[in-house]
């Protein structure tokens, strides 16, 4: 089973009245969030480890200050002593969220007007032909729904941009979104994609025999709670 929660973070402003929460989180996370700039990285970061944390000890009865993490050999993190997964996502007022007994990766990105042709060239022959079909105001749309698919695949896998992305491709015709690598269609893994809050594409890519749970929404200030 994977389950997934996400998280608004724009109850919180300013960082200095959540700083003593970094006691709360790994060092290794209490050091970058000391070298973000901005506060609202800063939030971001603070707030994704405080829910992967919340999510794990009130799913699966972990205590939280027992948890520790590694990192693979591109940056994925994963649970010490435990075979429990997760991944974490953050953009804009998000972080989301996913923990199971399964691989999983998730992906939320903020829809945003950009030069489409500069970026869209990352992506495989046909997913082109898809946007450049779409009248001109929905083709960002398509882009970041495709982007956020793509992204969710090599946070699974954990390579990251270490997968080329015009490598593989997402079929959106069907019922069921597919992903065909080198022309056959992968069974291994499902895709779910939902637009949020009308500004946001979030995407969770997992095994295909695997049971994904609905998004879960938690109020950041009762997280919050839970640490005091
Ligand atoms: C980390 C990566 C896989 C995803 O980055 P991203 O989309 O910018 O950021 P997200 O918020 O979705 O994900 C970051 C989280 O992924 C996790 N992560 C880091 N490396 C990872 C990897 N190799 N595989 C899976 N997850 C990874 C971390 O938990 C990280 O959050 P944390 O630093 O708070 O712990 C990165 O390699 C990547 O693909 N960056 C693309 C950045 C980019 O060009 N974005 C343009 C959007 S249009």
């Amino acid at each position: 089973m994977i389950y997934q929660g996400i998280v608004n973070v724009s109850a919180i402003n300013d960082f200095d009245n959540v700083n003593y929460l970094t006691d709360c989180v790994s060092a290794e996370r209490k050091n970058r969030i000391s070298k973000f700039l901005r506060d609202e990285d800063k939030i971001r970061s603070l707030a994704a480890e405080l829910l992967l944390r919340h999510m794990l000890s009130t799913i699966y009865g972990i205590n939280v200050a027992e948890i520790m993490f590694g990192a693979d050999k591109y940056g994925k993190p994963y649970l010490i002593g435990s075979e429990l997964k997760f991944n974490i996502t953050h953009s804009g007022d998000y972080v989301a969220c996913a923990v199971g007994d399964a691989d999983m990766g998730i992906d939320i990105e903020k829809i945003s007007r950009m030069e489409l042709p500069e970026v869209y060239s990352v992506f495989s022959g046909s997913e082109r032909e898809m946007i450049n079909a779409l009248p001109q105001d929905i083709q960002a749309d398509m882009f970041y729904r495709l982007w956020t698919l793509k992204e969710s695949y090599v946070k699974k896998t954990g390579d990251g941009l270490h997968c080329p992305f015009d490598s593989f491709s997402f079929d959106l015709t069907g019922d069921r979104i597919l992903l065909k690598n080198s022309k056959k269609t992968d069974s291994e893994n499902a895709f779910f994609n939902r637009k949020l809050d009308g500004r946001y594409w979030y995407s969770v890519c997992f095994p295909s025999d695997e049971r994904l749970e609905d998004i879960a929404e938690y109020d950041l200030l009762r997280v919050i709670d839970a640490f005091r």
